[in-house]
């Protein structure tokens, strides 16, 4: 009479402490987590002296700009601050860019930062549980390339980086202490979650599996930033996003010394057969203390990858590339291809008020002199998916068009 009584209470015995150890074990999993987490947000999130919530969600801090995270990094432990120095800033005049409405970022709407401050964009939880790891919030995935093949055909497409699908214009063969360009804001579909498309400028020492780049331009990244905004972004890496560099303030390195947020929001956005908004983008070398700066709007200083953290592009870059880029897992024969757009989501063929844009186009070399590129051309390496078109017309400047909509049913399924 009592056996099963007894056994069933042993079954419960036994359920039960399996449970308990089984939360018990998730407790402790999840508690090493937590700890994690706050710590990478500890170390991200510097004090701040005032914080500002923009409409669009975004909280921004204050920071003093000697608290911020450049100097967590080994490299900056006695770094001084230099301002970009004036002439930088003058070689934006050739543009003229004063007939267009002005692009901003939106948190500007809701206040500013006192004197001695930077604002940075507040790093929250979630974004740190949207990331693969801690570890590798805030980065690109490494650029690698695939030659595990004989195949002639497929050999030419080994020089293609894995998972990325980029369209663009690209000079070499010289060295730059500069680049830049009105980049054309649009607000592309971005429809995987680990996707990301980007409108930018690359400045980097080589194209090899190894290289140094500085980058900058606007981005759609949901993973990263938590939403589908067009937001503006910099990057840098010194072995070609294996290990070394991150998107804006998400690691220590890039200093920070104007009023522009990195990872802001910007509008207004171009549309369709309708107003067209472009933001001036520039990345010039001071080739005195090899620091790289930033700039936009022409005169606006964004900030610097000093010389300390760069190998050899301290001293030049061998190559400028301007355009769009796809990362995902869904593309090059994996089908179906992915959806996220590039640029405007449109063909390049569309041109002006359909396709993305990149207009006055430039570069500097030692002769300090801002020009156009003597040899330039036009790359895509999934043309049916995203494409490629510099039109260079005599006697005008030439624009490069580029973006697509990725997989699309005649083309690219
Ligand atoms: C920073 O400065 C301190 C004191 O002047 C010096 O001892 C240290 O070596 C410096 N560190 C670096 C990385 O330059
Ligand atoms: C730059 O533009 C400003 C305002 O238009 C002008 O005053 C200044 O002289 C220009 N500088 C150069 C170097 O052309
Ligand atoms: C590399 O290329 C081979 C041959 O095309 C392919 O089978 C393999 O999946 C590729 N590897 C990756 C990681 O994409
Ligand atoms: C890819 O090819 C390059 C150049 O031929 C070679 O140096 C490299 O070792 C290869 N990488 C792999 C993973 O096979
Ligand atoms: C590319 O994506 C595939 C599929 O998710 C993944 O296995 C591979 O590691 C990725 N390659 C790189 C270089 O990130």
């Amino acid at each position: 009479m009592g056996k099963p009584k007894f056994a069933m209470l042993l079954l419960w015995v036994l359920f039960g402490s399996s449970i308990i150890l089984h939360l018990h074990v998730e407790a402790k999993v999840s508690s090493r987590l937590e700890r994690e987490i706050e710590a990478k947000l500890k170390q991200l999130n510097k004090p701040a002296v005032k914080t500002i919530k923009s409409e669009d969600g975004d909280i921004i801090d204050c920071v003093n700009i000697y608290d911020q995270p450049a100097f967590d990094h080994p490299a900056l432990k006695n770094h001084t601050i230099k301002m970009m120095p004036d002439y930088l800033l003058e070689s934006g005049n050739s543009s003229t860019g004063d007939e267009e409405p002005v692009i901003f970022q939106t948190w500007l709407k809701s206040g500013s930062c006192p004197k001695g401050t930077i604002p940075i964009r507040r790093i929250l939880k979630e974004d740190l549980l949207r990331a693969a790891s801690i570890e590798l919030f805030g980065r690109k995935p490494p650029q690698v390339f695939n030659n595990s093949t004989n195949d002639f055909d497929l050999k030419a497409n080994s020089f293609i980086p894995e998972n990325r699908s980029s369209a663009y214009l690209v000079t070499m063969g010289y060295n730059y202490i500069g680049a830049q360009a009105d980049i054309n804001a649009w607000n592309p579909k971005v429809t995987q979650p680990n996707d990301f498309t980007t409108a930018q400028i690359w400045c980097k020492n080589d194209n090899n599996p190894y290289f140094e780049s500085v980058e900058s331009g606007w981005m759609v990244n949901p993973r990263l930033y938590g939403d589908g905004a067009t937001r503006f972004f910099a990057y840098w890496t010194r072995d070609s996003y294996r290990s070394t560099g991150c998107f804006d303030l998400t690691c220590s390195g890039f200093v920070q010394t104007g009023q522009v947020v990195l990872g802001g929001a910007l509008s207004p956005i171009s549309s369709y057969f309708g107003p067209q908004y472009s933001l001036n983008v520039g990345l010039f070398l001071e080739p005195y203390s090899g620091n790289w700066y930033l700039k936009i709007k022409n005169n606006i200083a964004v900030g610097y990858w000093p010389a300390n953290i760069l190998n050899t592009l301290r001293h030049s870059a061998i190559l400028v590339q301007w355009g769009g880029q796809v990362s995902s897992t869904n593309i090059k024969k994996v089908t179906p291809h992915t959806k996220t757009e590039m640029g405007s989501g449109h063909f390049a063929s569309g041109r002006f008020q359909s396709a993305c844009f990149m207009q006055k186009v430039r570069i500097k070399d030692y002769s300090q002199q801002l020009k156009y590129p003597q040899y330039v051309s036009a790359m895509s390496e999934e043309p049916d998916c995203y494409s490629a078109l510099n039109v260079a017309e005599y006697g005008k400047d030439p624009i490069f068009y580029f973006g697509g909509p990725g997989q699309n049913p005649i083309y690219c399924p």
